[in-house]
């Protein structure tokens, strides 16, 4: 049996959405507790025909392995012109479905996905004094305090991630 399934290889092999943003509306970021890997996650928000406010545009930079580039591409393209409401209802259990088959030593791997978006659209609203939902609130808090222990135990990889991140140049 394949390690990976056929989704997870498409989105390995030719990522979707990656890079730096330029001229971001909200930038998460959001670290793995068990490996030290490291997400960046940028979103350009606009408003659909309706008013609503919409993901524009999305892409993402991340240290992590296979399947945090895979997952995250896969969200990406999954967020893409859905409203940020739409877009914090998605968990990492509907990612998984989609894949698939993952193996479990790299379940862990797709949380990174989705707290790094959940973190760019906090950015997003609490810049421009919107009402955060209390659930992305929590998610936020937890995400920092993950961020807090991951620089503690993961000290000399977090540096190595930081470092790479700032030399990486603007592509999107
Ligand atoms: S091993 Fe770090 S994100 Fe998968």
């Amino acid at each position: 049996m394949k390690l990976y399934s056929k989704e997870v290889m498409k989105h390995f092999i030719h990522p979707q959405n990656v890079g730096k943003m330029k001229n971001y509306d909200g930038l998460g970021k959001a670290g793995n507790l068990k490996c030290g890997d490291i997400m960046y996650l940028y979103i350009k928000v606009g408003k659909d025909e309706g008013g609503k406010e919409i993901i524009k545009n999305i892409s993402f930079e991340t240290f992590g392995c296979t399947i945090a580039i895979a997952n995250t591409s896969l969200l990406t393209t999954m967020v893409k012109g859905k409203t940020l409401k739409e877009a914090l209802k998605i968990t990492k259990e509907d990612l998984l479905k989609r894949f698939g088959r993952v193996p479990l030593v790299k379940i862990h791997c797709s949380l990174l996905a989705v707290d790094a978006l959940g973190e760019a659209i906090y950015d997003y609203l609490s810049k421009n004094k919107k009402p955060i939902p209390k659930e992305l609130r929590e998610r936020h808090e937890r995400v920092e305090r993950d961020k807090e222990i991951i620089e503690i135990r993961h000290k000399e990889l977090v540096e190595i991630e930081e470092e790479l991140h700032q030399k990486t140049k603007h592509i999107k």
